[in-house]
């Protein structure tokens, strides 16, 4: 039999908790004997709960699981009060069922599944309501971004990860202007990916991974992509540094992490100014209360820092009614009105006086996109940093 021993075991004693991730397929007990050491020495440094993170194990066959079973009986013996609870990924299908066999060793195991309640704002954003706002946003940034990928570092034949990748148009548009060596696409929700595969097969593009994934817990390998991209999402999560953590495990030392995000409260236009403001300021309060912030684009340099990233680039650019077809800017207005006052600030709960006014300025920014001399704007922050080799 062949053995498949590609995993890796870490145990962080802050979190009182051991990563498994990769593949543990090993030929006899033997080949487990780094693992056996984590486990033994997690066992000595925790009290309390021992977490074991199995949210990145993709392939576990029976040598490996009796190994896992070893271990909580071992732990059982030899700290009675220990408690174990093990979480699993709603990605790897077999986890949860295989892992729950682990609880009838004794009541102090308990299994678990990591899924969406981890994030607030996912139940928007996972609706399929959001495709025409992801639609019609591309359209109108990839003329800004086309040109300034280069800057940032995007070449012709490199490895290419989008993550959070929404409806695939950017991977798309990517794959068709810079040939990728290979372009994989992961997205939370599976209305976009349908919706992504589609696209890609009408196009008759076939060299596009797309993958459904949880950007906190990528199912890929350390230092695999070149260039890492992550556009208008750090800006949806809670805790936008763990989704970071990801983009610079899985980039290569010397490759490049790629984020774009909003300041929303900084979107303009005239005539009518003040009503549009008004309204802009209170998209920000609405994804603050879903626990977003979509205000994060100037943050970004420090997100960068923060996360062990060098060489940091920010540029910002306006997405206006003056480029191109000013229809198309109105269509994005359109589209933000359905979702932002048709859907989350009802979802919140309020007022019919406070949803008319909110979608007031909407149609006022309208307006001014499409007033003969009216001009409205949408500044969005592109930010890259290099992963240190
Ligand atoms: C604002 S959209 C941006 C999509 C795309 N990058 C774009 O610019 O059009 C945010 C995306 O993050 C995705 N998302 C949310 N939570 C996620 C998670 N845990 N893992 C992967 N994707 C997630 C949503 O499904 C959504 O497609």
């Amino acid at each position: 039999m062949q053995s498949t021993m590609s995993y890796t075991a870490r145990f962080d004693e802050n979190n009182q908790e051991i990563v498994l991730a990769g593949s543990i397929r090993p030929k006899g007990a033997d080949e487990l004997a780094e693992l056996r050491k984590t486990f033994d020495r997690a066992i000595q440094a925790t009290r309390g709960t021992l977490y074991l993170n199995a949210k990145r194990l993709v392939q576990l066959n029976n040598a490996g699981f009796q190994e896992i079973t070893n271990f909580v009986k071992s732990a059982g013996l030899q700290k009675p009060n220990l408690k174990i609870t093990v979480i699993t990924s709603s990605y790897v299908g077999w986890s949860l069922r295989k892992f729950s066999l682990l609880q009838k060793i004794g009541s102090n195991v308990t299994v678990e599944q990591y899924d969406k309640d981890f994030y607030p704002g996912q139940s928007v954003l996972e609706d399929s309501g959001f495709i025409p706002i992801l639609r019609t946003q591309t359209k109108m940034t990839w003329r800004h971004e086309r040109d300034l990928l280069p800057r940032h570092g995007l070449k012709p034949a490199m490895a290419v990860a989008d993550i959070c990748c929404g409806i695939g148009d950017f991977a798309a548009l990517v794959y068709k202007e810079f040939q990728p060596s290979r372009l994989l696409a992961i997205d939370h929700s599976k209305p976009s990916l349908a919706y992504a595969r589609k696209v890609a097969s009408d196009f008759h593009i076939e060299g596009i991974e797309y993958v459904h994934g949880d950007a906190a817990n990528l199912l890929v390998e350390d230092n695999e992509f070149d260039f890492v991209t992550c556009r208008h999402s750090l800006q949806v999560f809670d805790r936008p540094e763990l989704i970071l953590k990801e983009l610079f495990r899985i980039c290569k030392p010397g490759g490049r992490v790629y984020i774009t995000n909003e300041k929303n409260s900084h979107c303009l236009g005239e005539p009518r100014a003040d009503s549009i403001q008004w309204t802009y300021n209170e998209v920000a309060r609405l994804w603050a209360h879903f626990k977003m912030d979509i205000e994060l684009g100037p943050k970004s340099r420090r997100f960068l820092l923060d996360a062990g990233f060098d060489d940091v680039q920010v540029e910002s650019f306006m997405v206006t009614n003056r480029d191109g077809d000013p229809q198309d800017f109105a269509d994005v207005i359109a589209s933000w009105e359905d979702v932002y006052a048709g859907q989350m600030a009802v979802q919140r709960g309020d007022t019919a006086e406070f949803i008319a006014r909110f979608r007031q300025g909407f149609q006022d920014h309208i307006s001014a996109a499409l007033h003969p001399k009216g001009y409205a704007g949408w500044p969005i922050w592109a930010a890259s940093a290099r992963k240190p080799r």
